[in-house]
Formats: C-alpha cells, sequence, structure tokens
C-alpha cells in the first residue's frame, strides 16, 4: 500500500529516531552531533553504530546498515515496509489511513482470503470420514496431530468438485478459483480442482498469509508433489516453505532442506528452524530472504548425487550474501526425515554439531571423485586436495588438512605438506600482485558495503553518487539543470536510488528516508545512507552537479573507447597485422 507524504512526514515526526533506536540500543558517547551505541546488526565490541538526531538517520560504520527510523524497524523487528510503518503508527498513537482500493490490492486480497478459506477446508477434511486415508498416510510417516495444526496440514478429497463447491459456497467465482490455481479447467468448459486425494500443505509467507499449495500424493505415485501454479501472490523463486515458522527460531541458523516432509519431521523433533525451497534449486532471491532472519545456514539436502550437487550450487549463492555455510553429512539416510527415523532426533542435534565446515564437505567432495587405489586417479587426488588445502588461511589449519589428505591417499604427510606450502606461496604473490594491481587504482577501494551492489565502475559511481547526494539535500536543483538519464547510470543500484528519488522531486515531494523506504530495498536505503554521509558542498550546487553529470558521460565515452580499441587489437591479432 501507498502512504502519502504527510502521513509519512507525521510518522516520522512523532517518532524520533533517537526515542525508537534507544528502546533496543544503549546509546551514548556523544560524537559531533552524533549518538553512537553497539550495533545491533552485527556483533561487535567497539560502538560504531551511529544515530543523528538532526538528520534522523542511522549509520553503522561497521555493517554499513542505515536508514531512517521506518527502515531501523523494518531491519529490527522483521517487518515489511508498511508493517513498519503500522508498528510506529501504534506506537506514536496514530490511525492508519483508509486503505487506497486500487483493483490489484483488493484482486491480491480476495486472493488471499480464498487461499486462507481453502487452507480451512483442506484441514477440516483431514478429521472427516474420507479424511481416513490421509490420516492413514500421515500415521505411517508419523506426522503427529499438533504437527499438521502447527502447518495447517490437510487433506484434498478424492473428489473432482468439493473444494469448488465448499468456496463457491462461501462466495468466490469459479474464475477467482481459476486464477487462484485450485482448479482447472475441463475439456467441456467446466472447472475440476486442481489438487484431489493429496496431503495438502500450505505455503504461508513471512507476514502470515496463505500464497499457495503444494500437495504430496498418499503413497508412491506420479507426480509425486503438485504446486500452486505462479499466481498474483505466489512466487516460487522468492518463497520459502516454512520460513513463517523457521523465522521465529531461536537457533541462530537455519536448516534448509529439500522436501516438505523433511521440513516437517524436522520441526517436529524440535528443529524449528527448518526451511524448503519450493520444488526448484535454491534461487538468489531466497538466499537473500534467509539473509534477513540470520548470517548462518545448514545445508541439509538429500543424501543422493542430485542432493550433492544441489548443495555445491547453493553454497555457492549463499556464500555471495556473506552467510556462514556447513553441509550436513547424513549418515545411513536418504534424507533427513528418514534420518530422524531411524536414529532419533539427538542423533540429528549431534549430526548438526558435527556439521562439516565448507573446507571438510569439499575434501570429502573431492575424495569421492576419485578412486584411491588407482594410481593415476590418487596423483589427481592430491593435486585436487592439495590446491584446497593451500587455500586455508591458517598455517595450523593448513597443516591438519595437509595431514589428512596425506592419511587418505597413503602419501608420507612430509610430501603433501611441502606440495601445500608450495602451492601456498604461489597464491601468496599471485594475490600480491593483483593487490599491487588495485593499489594502483584507489578508486577500487571505494565500494558499497554490501557485495551484491558492488561498483562495475567506481569513477562513474563517484560521480553518480554526488548526483543522488546533490538532489536529496537540494532537491530545487533538478529544476535548473538538465538531468541525466536513469540509462546512463554505470550502477544499476544508483540508478535505481536516482529514478525513485527523481520520481518523488518530480511530484513535488521533499524525499525524505520515509519517503523513499517503500520503494527501496534495504540494501538500497543502507546504500543511500552511507553516501548521504559523505561531505557535499552545496554552495556551488549546479556547478558541482554539471561536473558530475561530465565525468559519467565522459566515463562512458572512454568506455566505448576502450572496447573500440579491444575489438581493433582482436582484429589485428586474427588478420596477423595485414586489414581485411
Ligand atoms: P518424501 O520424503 O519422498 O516423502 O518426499 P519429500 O517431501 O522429502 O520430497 P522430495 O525430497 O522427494 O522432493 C523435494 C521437493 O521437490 C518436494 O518438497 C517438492 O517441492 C519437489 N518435488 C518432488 N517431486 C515433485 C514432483 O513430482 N513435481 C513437482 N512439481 N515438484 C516435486
Ligand atoms: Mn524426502
Amino acid at each position: 500500500m501507498a502512504f502519502s507524504e504527510s502521513f509519512l512526514t507525521e510518522l516520522t515526526e512523532r517518532n524520533d529516531i533517537v526515542d525508537v533506536v534507544s528502546g533496543y540500543v544503549r546509546l551514548g558517547k556523544k560524537s559531533g552531533s552524533n549518538m553512537f551505541g553497539l550495533c545491533p546488526f552485527h556483533s561487535e565490541k567497539t560502538p560504531s553504530f551511529s544515530v543523528s538526531p538532526d538528520k534522523q538517520i542511522y549509520h553503522c560504520f561497521g555493517c554499513g546498515k542505515g536508514g531512517g527510523v521506518i527502515n531501523f524497524i523494518m531491519e529490527i523487528e522483521n517487518l515489511s515496509f508498511p508493517e513498519a510503518v503500522e508498528f510506529l503508527a501504534k506506537r506514536a498513537g496514530m490511525a492508519m489511513p483508509e486503505e487506497e482500493n486500487d483493483w490489484e490490492s483488493r484482486k491480491r486480497s480476495r486472493m488471499l482470503s480464498l487461499n486462507r478459506d481453502a487452507a480451512r477446508f483442506f484441514y477440516t477434511q483431514l478429521s472427516t470420514p474420507q479424511g481416513s486415508a490421509a490420516r492413514d498416510y500421515m500415521a505411517k510417516r508419523r506426522i503427529g496431530p499438533a504437527t499438521a495444526k502447527n502447518f495447517g496440514i490437510g487433506f484434498a478429497p478424492d473428489t473432482w468438485d468439493s473444494l469448488e463447491k465448499a468456496m463457491r459456497e462461501k462466495g468466490y467465482t469459479d474464475f477467482e478459483l481459476f486464477d487462484a490455481g485450485l482448479v482447472r479447467k475441463g475439456k467441456n468448459g467446466g472447472y475440476y480442482d486442481t489438487f484431489r486425494n493429496r496431503l495438502m500443505f500450505p505455503v504461508i509467507d513471512v507476514r502470515g498469509n496463505v500464497i499457495g499449495f503444494s500437495g504430496r500424493i498418499l503413497g508412491d505415485g506420479e507426480p509425486k508433489y503438485m504446486n500452486s501454479p505462479e499466481t498474483l501472490v505466489f512466487n516460487k523463486s522468492r518463497n520459502l516453505f516454512a520460513l513463517n515458522l523457521a523465522k521465529k527460531s531461536k537457533s541462530g541458523y537455519i536448516i534448509l532442506s529439500e522436501g516438505n516432509i523433511d521440513v516437517v519431521s524436522l520441526h517436529q523433533a524440535g528443529f524449528d528452524s527448518a526451511v524448503a525451497s519450493l520444488g526448484t534449486s535454491l534461487t538468489p532471491e531466497q538466499a537473500r530472504l534467509i539473509s534477513r532472519y540470520t548470517n548462518q545456514v545448514i545445508i541439509a539436502y538429500d543424501n543422493d548425487g542430485a542432493g550433492i550437487k544441489a548443495a555445491q550450487r547453493a553454497i555457492g549463492i549463499l556464500e555471495k550474501l556473506d552467510l556462514k555455510v556447513k553441509v550436513l553429512r547424513l549418515n545411513g539416510a536418504k534424507d533427513p526425515d528418514e534420518f530422524i527415523k531411524l536414529k532419533g532426533a539427538d542423533a540429528f542435534r549431534n549430526l548438526l554439531e558435527a556439521s562439516e565446515n565448507q573446507i571438510d564437505y569439499r575434501l570429502r567432495t573431492v575424495t569421492d571423485k576419485y578412486d584411491l587405489s588407482v594410481d593415476e586417479q590418487k596423483v589427481e587426488f592430491l593435486k585436487e586436495a592439495s590446491d584446497l588445502v593451500a587455500r586455508l588461511p591458517g598455517s595450523v589449519e593448513r597443516q591438519v588438512y595437509a595431514m589428512r589428505v596425506a592419511a587418505m591417499s597413503g602419501v608420507s604427510a612430509d610430501v603433501v605438506t611441502k606440495e601445500v606450502e608450495r602451492l601456498r606461496k604461489k597464491l601468496v604473490n599471485q594475490a600480491s600482485r593483483s593487490e599491487a594491481r588495485q593499489q594502483s587504482r584507489p578508486e577500487r577501494q571505494f565500494q558499497p558495503e554490501d557485495k551484491a551492489l558492488r561498483y562495475d565502475d567506481p569513477s562513474s559511481a563517484a560521480a553518480e553518487e554526488g548526483i543522488i547526494r546533490l538532489l536529496y539535500l537540494d532537491p530545487a536543483l533538478a529544476r535548473s539543470t538538465a538531468l541525466p538519464d536513469r540509462e546512463e547510470f554505470s550502477s544499476p543500484a544508483l540508478g535505481h536510488i536516482y529514478s525513485v528519488l527523481r520520481d518523488k522531486i518530480d511530484r513535488g515531494e521533499t524525499p525524505s528516508t520515509a519517503t523513499l523506504g517503500g520503494a527501496l530495498a534495504g540494501q538500497e536505503m543502507s546504500l543511500l545512507v552511507s553516501l548521504l554521509q559523505k561531505p557535499e558542498l552545496l554552495s556551488r550546487g549546479e556547478q558541482t552537479l554539471a561536473d558530475y553529470i561530465k565525468r559519467i558521460r565522459d566515463r562512458k565515452e572512454q568506455g566505448r573507447q576502450v572496447t573500440d580499441l579491444r575489438a581493433f587489437a582482436d582484429k589485428l591479432r586474427e588478420t596477423k597485422g595485414y586489414e581485411g
């Protein structure tokens, strides 16, 4: 929902950032006009979290997070923008504005209420006489009634129209049911229930909305699972099964598994932070969602070829977001559900505690690739494993793992250690050479805290930041200068911030963290606040703005010339110096 500027302004005026933050962080130690405290978003011993009473913003010099009072509440309470607004309105005793009844938001809320009613319907079917097949199956899979309730697990009866009838009675049309993916169109123009004779798992988002369903066949058969199609409210790649429950876990990590049954089983055994992606491999969006709630992920995928491959992919995606990743080794079971049934929850807890760090995991994957009884394969194994060990930062760590590699291959520890240290030296030399190259280009260091937002062209990005800073601080400048297009920005994140900012200014609004917050992602808001920390001279605003714009265009032109020159050089090489 969109809030008016006047409402947001009043909201922020009535929720002073120092008061609000003080409810969570002990602020003290004034330095200049800023107050400092220990950052609530990363662990630290010396305060680098600053709050500015003048600007009504916070910024952490350690982790780079920042924003206004609404962003602070979003971050610390794990709320979406509208939820944080509601939270602060309540805090200040303000009434929420009436919801705008545009067509799409009405359609969305209709679909959500239909999904909720459908979930209730499926749930009640579990305790009817025709639900006995599902009850038997649940008993067989040892899913108890408390767990069924916790997840809202239900049963879609073995008929063609039970759900359709029940929902029509509640006032929903066939068309609405079709849009929500709950019925399908038959050949003769009628509709029939999508889910029949299946155990139903509602997919619930972090706000508690039922956004779709996943239905498992009772027993063997194809297809094993049927999922709701993508709808106005259901996007598989942006949601995770059971994250609504896992986000409340106190465990400090998220367990990522593959199957719905695994998740249910894990929660039932007390592992309340288990989630699963919805029948696809992990996506970057899902990883980002996870990173909102934790900084550690333990992968507990199936113990088969597909599971190992999927784990490798997931590691890559999760590590990009600086999440700590561990991989669980399921011994003697095909998946977490089977493991718990065979060996019990305590054994699983032991596994979690012993879960491998990436180096153990990678080493084992390398080991599994080769047959160490064959000499040539042993050589290949040693090469690959030594390289892995050489990349470890600690020398004790390298020694320990070198010995392990030696023991596995039956080669003397001395030889492996020497090889590892030789590779290590090579790596260190390579690294210092590339560091030297970076040092000679100081703009390299000019980068956002968030790696996902890295600048491809830091020199152009510096000018782009400058334009945003100037317009934010002095929106009137927008009137006096012909501004560049968003497409001219080299950084997509800065380009997006810029277009949102201009949109506000063009509508005559005064930009603030509150009015921009609804349109910017968390990392973008942090980036905006951190670039606002840098000094800017407003006295010669117009001239500075013009200089920045020129710099962006010059960089573009240079880029084009470099590309042209490269293409020319390639051509020369191909033709060995002779044109044509
Ligand atoms: P079991 O342990 O065999 O009872 O099932 P599970 O819940 O652990 O699921 P499994 O590990 O077989 O599959 C992992 C996930 O992949 C499931 O949760 C589904 O989301 C998805 N999936 C599995 N089979 C199918 C299928 O036939 N069609 C679709 N669309 N998705 C499937
Ligand atoms: Mn499974």
